[in-house]
């Protein structure tokens, strides 16, 4: 066990522990910053998640500098503030007050010390050597049988990338730090993407701020019964 915590850089903790008491963090200890070998340790638990045909699509642009955090998070609020302002000059108050919830809901990440924004390169396949949108189009093109690869070779390095987030976020509560999976900032994901200089053939996923949390008293919110999520099909 000890040997297992050590080559894997820390943080044994029972499973549904794990599941049931990992949070969405929104404040952390700002000056508690995360060393590299648990940041390394966390993408290491995403790269064990499952992947379209074991692809691995998923790439981690890990921000470490406070200002640059602060600074993508003034933009995220800015421009819900100018969407807000923009609805009310409509008359639009409910669409206002959705714009104003959203400002805060998806900035609240200016003082985390460390950022991770999960991306995806596209599916790519070796055997095929050509853009999936080709491979759509030829299969569109040979008649209709009745299928669409879409789902599996356009879609699917989100579901990828999402399987790995899982993972991350657990590891990373698993050694202490809190983290919350956003994909608020995705709506300004341009400048996002311009203010980090992200790769043109990366597809921004989701952002993850991380850090000590302020406080560990966090209320978890409800989940609906089993029952009401389930169905058996009955034949
Ligand atoms: C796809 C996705 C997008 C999310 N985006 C945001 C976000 O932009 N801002 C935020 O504060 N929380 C975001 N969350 C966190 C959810 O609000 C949170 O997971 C949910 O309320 C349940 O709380 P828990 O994670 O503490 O169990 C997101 C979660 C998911 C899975």
């Amino acid at each position: 066990m000890v040997q297992r915590e050590e080559e894997e850089g820390g943080g044994i903790m029972d499973l549904d522990e794990a599941i049931r008491q990992r949070r969405s963090i929104r404040k952390f200890k700002s000056d508690v910053p995360i060393p590299r070998e648990h940041i390394e340790a966390i993408i290491q638990a995403g790269s064990w998640a499952p992947s379209s045909t074991n692809i691995q699509p998923w790439r981690f642009i890990v921000v470490e500098d406070r200002e640059t955090i602060a600074s993508m998070a003034q933009v995220v609020y800015d421009k819900f503030q100018a969407l807000s302002k923009a609805a009310l000059g409509k008359g639009e108050k409910r669409l206002a007050a959705f714009c104003r919830f959203l400002r805060s809901y998806t900035s609240f990440f200016a003082d985390a010390p460390l950022l991770i924004v999960a991306c995806t390169k596209p599916y790519e396949n070796p055997v095929l050597k050509m853009p999936m949108s080709t491979v759509i189009e030829k299969t569109k093109a040979l008649g209709d049988v009745g299928t669409d690869l879409t789902p599996i070779v356009m879609d699917t390095v989100q579901k990828s990338v999402a399987m790995a987030l899982q993972n991350m976020l657990l590891k990373a509560h698993s050694l202490g730090y809190g983290t919350c999976a956003m994909d608020g900032p995705l709506a300004v994901g341009e400048t996002m993407r311009e203010m980090l200089g992200i790769e043109d053939d990366l597809e921004l996923v989701m952002f993850i701020p991380m850090g000590v949390p302020e406080s560990t008293d966090v209320e978890a919110p409800e989940r609906m019964p089993v029952g009401d999520v389930i169905r058996y099909h009955s034949a």
